[in-house]
This record gives C-alpha cells, sequence and structure tokens, in this order.
C-alpha cells in the first residue's frame, strides 16, 4: 500500500475544504513538504509554466515521471497526485495503466486523468488496479481544440447537463474527486451536489469541495494572469530585486567578502 492512502482518505472524506497546488521541482517541494497545504499535483502544466511549451499536449512521460520522481524526493510527507499527459493517452487503452503505474513508482500517491472519448474504459482500468484516480472535467487543456478554445464551460444548458452527467459517470466509475476546471460557478455548485465526491474547483467559484491553483501563478510568478487566479505574493518583483542586487554587488566589488572566500 502506498504510504500516502489513508491519509488521502481522510483528506478526501474530512470537513474541511481540500488545498491542492501544482509543483514540478524538488526546491519548490521542499518547502510545500513544510507548508500546511493538503496535496500537491504534478500538473502537466508542467508543460506551460516551466518548460515554456505551448500546450500541455507536448508534455512527454519521460518528463512527467522525472519531475514526479522530482517533487516525491523533495515532499515525502505530503500526497502527491500526478496527471497522465495526453501522449500517455492516446494509444490502447492498457497504456494509461502502464504509465499510472510507473508514475506511482516514481513517487505518486494517485493519478489524474482528464475527460476525453475514451476515458471510462481508462478509468475503469484505472479502479480495478485499486489506482487512486482524480477525474478531470470542464475547461480540459489536453482537448481544448474540441471545446473551442479556452472558454467557460456550462454556460448553455446542454453543456451544464453534458457536464453534470459526466461527473456522475466519473463518480460511478470509482474515482475519488473531480477537478471542475473554468465551470460557471451555479454549474460547478450543482454537480458538487449531485455527487458524493469532492469537487476541486479551478475557476469554477466557492461552492466546489476545494480548490487548486498552479503554484506559480499563486507566487505571482507567472504573466498570464487568469480571471480565476489570486496572486497570495510578488515574488517575480523579489527575485528580480534578488538577482539586481546580486549584479550590483559584483560590480561594486563587495562579493564574494573575505568570509566569503576561501
Ligand atoms: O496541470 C495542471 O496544473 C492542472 C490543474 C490546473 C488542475 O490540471
Amino acid at each position: 500500500m502506498k504510504k500516502n492512502n489513508i491519509k488521502i482518505k481522510q483528506v478526501m472524506a474530512g470537513e474541511k475544504k481540500i488545498s491542492i497546488v501544482t509543483c514540478y521541482d524538488y526546491s519548490f517541494a521542499r518547502i510545500l513538504n513544510q507548508s500546511v497545504i493538503d496535496i500537491i499535483l504534478v500538473g502537466d502544466s508542467l508543460a506551460n509554466v516551466s518548460l515554456g511549451l505551448a500546450d500541455t499536449k507536448e508534455i512527454t512521460i519521460e518528463e512527467m515521471l522525472n519531475h514526479t520522481k522530482a517533487v516525491s524526493r523533495g515532499a515525502p510527507d505530503k500526497i502527491i497526485i500526478a496527471d497522465i499527459p495526453y501522449s500517455g493517452c492516446q494509444k490502447k487503452s492498457s497504456q494509461p495503466l502502464e504509465i499510472a503505474k510507473r508514475l506511482i513508482q516514481a513517487g505518486a500517491d494517485g493519478i489524474k486523468i482528464e475527460w476525453f472519448k475514451g476515458c471510462k474504459k481508462v478509468i475503469r482500468k484505472l479502479v480495478e488496479k485499486n489506482i487512486w484516480v482524480m477525474g478531470h472535467i470542464g475547461l480540459t487543456p489536453q482537448t481544448v481544440h474540441l471545446l473551442g478554445g479556452y472558454k467557460v464551460q456550462g454556460k448553455d444548458k446542454e453543456s451544464a447537463d453534458k457536464l453534470i452527467k459526466q461527473a456522475k459517470l466519473l463518480q460511478g466509475l470509482g474515482v475519488s474527486s473531480i477537478v471542475l476546471e473554468c465551470i460557471k460557478k451555479d454549474i460547478a455548485k450543482q454537480i458538487t451536489e449531485s455527487i458524493d465526491i469532492p469537487t476541486i474547483g479551478i475557476g469554477a467559484g466557492k461552492h466546489c469541495g476545494g480548490q487548486v491553483l498552479v503554484l506559480y501563478d499563486l507566487l505571482g510568478m507567472y504573466p498570464n494572469k487568469m480571471k480565476f487566479v489570486r496572486t497570495f505574493s510578488n515574488l517575480s518583483y523579489q527575485i528580480k530585486g534578488a538577482i539586481n542586487l546580486f549584479d550590483q554587488a559584483i560590480k561594486k566589488e563587495t562579493f564574494p567578502s573575505n568570509q566569503e572566500s576561501f
């Protein structure tokens, strides 16, 4: 049994709202390990915010595995969920199962999988193998081309009904929680009330069972601020300041000092 299986159950069944933040590397994972955050997500947003790729579809399985390993080295005490990347869902339906097993070997306690056409078969297989699965519906970046671009979901009755149906279906398949991304808050509320497992919102309003944000967004390190992001810090400014001080110290020959020399 994975180290954190009992912890996941406690967090998911608890009365309190669930807090999740993404993380992709060892140094940040060490800091998160000392924080009170409930869960770390090694999201495939890694593609955008860490690797500078335009599309999360471009992330490779090996990249997801390496970053999951790094995070798990830095945050041994935290529950870690890793995304199954787009490339992992393109071949036969047994492939995501193999990838999920590798992500778990790399240190993940569970996996997240975005909604796609063949996801039901895949999720059934994962749950059968006792793999802890988090679903993801609404604005699913891996298949954003099928949604007509980055748009808020659940705006009309047809789209709202579809989302509620997907959530119920995922619950029936045995997922343990569902990310609701960029969904109108009233629809997210309806989804949350129509299932027994927690919903985790990102741009889905306050009625979800928990919230997730991308680490660099909440730290104020990423320039493209979406409406739903709150920046809890301005690290970009602070980092620039520190780097400029370093440069000045070199130019003024105050660094390194005698104490900093051998
Ligand atoms: O990849 C990611 O970071 C995510 C979150 C935005 C939910 O899927």
